[in-house]
């Protein structure tokens, strides 16, 4: 395969049908950990890559499969582009998680599940999320089609394009689907194909990579002559990254020494790119990339790094502890199950933060109109004017609130 061009983010609501959608269109059950396959839910971001195929001799939507054999004709099919789908929680309490994954996404589909009246409350809130970061190609697919009569689909399919008026979805297309019976995947191919481009990239720039997964490989007990070096997953957004070459890791390690907490960037050496299936040598922008290096997997393990940035040594943005922020608010919390009306930001609070992959909680030191000034409690490298998700402590969870910018 080669390398995956775009990054497609599947979201929605809990269990309208992510995980099986992505599953449909690659073949990987992106649940992999022990606690999302025993509470059947997403936990982390799944990734999977795909290549998107069409059929010469029939017509569309029919030519369009994932298959290397037509399955109408038996023809072979030719490759138009390989992507990966990043795969975010619809639950509740893994906003923070679905944001660390919008800063990837080119596109997105959003699954809305026809046997539950629309909008559910994720449905809602991830829409949301999507138009705050900036991902504004979209396709809506109508899901779980096979468990609901035809005028329940259609009054389903109005509840839909109702919802969506107004919103960064407003002319997306809506495409009923049954991810699970394989029915209509022809149309969702076809409706990706033409409304989520792969977006223009810059390969010449210095590499930079937003850190959205990391790993340990190593089985409990390995040989410790065969332990392999921590594994870093995201998307590169400029640049090129080289097997051999040696890459900066920012903010980088936590150091608390003589009472001072500092930040010590992290320097280390490319092992090996995974992309598309394949080991290569070089990759550049576009879909996921996973990276060999020679951390120790101990720094790696279980997503410890991300939200940090990945690029060559010197070259990365700078380290924030603090900034400004320019900020507008929405008029209303849009994850809730009932209205509640958003309140101006005031000094002393804390909000949670989602600038690229990374998310971290900040206490106002000085609240403006549309302005704030926000002290962090865990650094972010980050450019100046990247976007920031805004959300506030809602009783017991963070909600989305606003947008932000960063101002300096
Ligand atoms: P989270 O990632 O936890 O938010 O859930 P999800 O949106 O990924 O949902 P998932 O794919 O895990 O599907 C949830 C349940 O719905 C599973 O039991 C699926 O088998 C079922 N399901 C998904 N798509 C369909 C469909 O088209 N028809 C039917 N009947 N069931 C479906």
């Amino acid at each position: 395969m080669r390398q995956p061009e775009v990054n497609i983010g599947l979201i929605g609501h809990v269990d309208h049908g992510k995980t099986t959608l992505v599953e449909a269109l690659s073949g990987v059950w992106t649940d992999k950990h022990s606690e999302e396959l025993r509470r059947g839910i997403s936990i982390r971001l799944g990734y999977a890559d795909t290549v998107f195929r069409k059929c010469k001799d029939c017509d569309e939507p029919e030519a369009y499969t994932v298959k290397e054999e037509c399955e109408a004709c038996d023809s072979g099919t030719e490759a138009l582009r390989a992507v990966s789908f990043v795969d975010a929680p619809g639950h509740e309490t893994l906003m923070a998680t679905m944001l660390s994954g919008s800063a990837i996404m080119d596109g997105a589909v959003l699954v809305i599940a026809a046997n539950e009246p629309c909008p559910q409350p994720q449905t809602r809130e991830h829409l949301m999320a999507l138009d705050i970061i900036g991902v504004d190609n979209i396709v809506v697919v109508q899901n779980k089609i096979d468990l609901v009569s035809r005028e329940e689909s259609l009054e389903n399919y109005e509840q839909i394009k109702d919802f969506v008026e107004g919103t960064v979805a407003e002319d997306a297309p809506i495409i009923p689907c049954s991810a699970q019976q394989r029915t209509n995947l022809d149309v969702v191919i076809q409706a990706i194909e033409e409304n989520i481009p792969t977006p223009e990239r810059d390969s010449d720039k210095s590499l930079r990579m937003p850190i959205a997964r990391s790993f340990d490989v190593n089985k409990p007990g390995a040989d410790p002559d065969e332990i392999k070096g921590g594994i870093l997953g995201g998307s590169i957004t400029q640049g090129e990254v080289s097997e051999g070459k040696e890459v900066e890791i920012k903010p980088g390690r936590k150091n608390e020494s003589g009472g001072k907490t500092t930040w010590d960037p992290i320097k280390t050496d490319v092992t090996s790119i995974f992309s598309g299936g394949e080991y290569r040598e070089e990759a550049g922008p576009g879909g996921l990339v996973g990276i060999g290096t020679l951390l120790d997997p101990a720094m790696t393990k279980s997503d410890k790094l991300v939200g940090q940035v990945l690029g060559q040594p010197g070259a990365l943005p700078k380290v924030w502890d603090k900034f400004v922020i320019e900020f507008e608010l929405l008029d209303r919390v849009v994850g809730t199950e009932e209205e509640v009306n958003v309140e101006g930001i005031s000094t002393n609070e804390p909000l949670m933060l989602s600038i690229g992959t990374a998310t971290t909680v900040g206490v106002v030191t000085s609240a403006r109109e549309g302005e704030a000034e926000i002290k962090l409690k865990r650094p972010v490298c980050a450019e100046e004017g990247s976007r920031i998700g805004v959300s506030r402590r809602i009783g017991t969870r963070w909600r989305l609130i606003g947008v932000g910018k960063l101002k300096g």
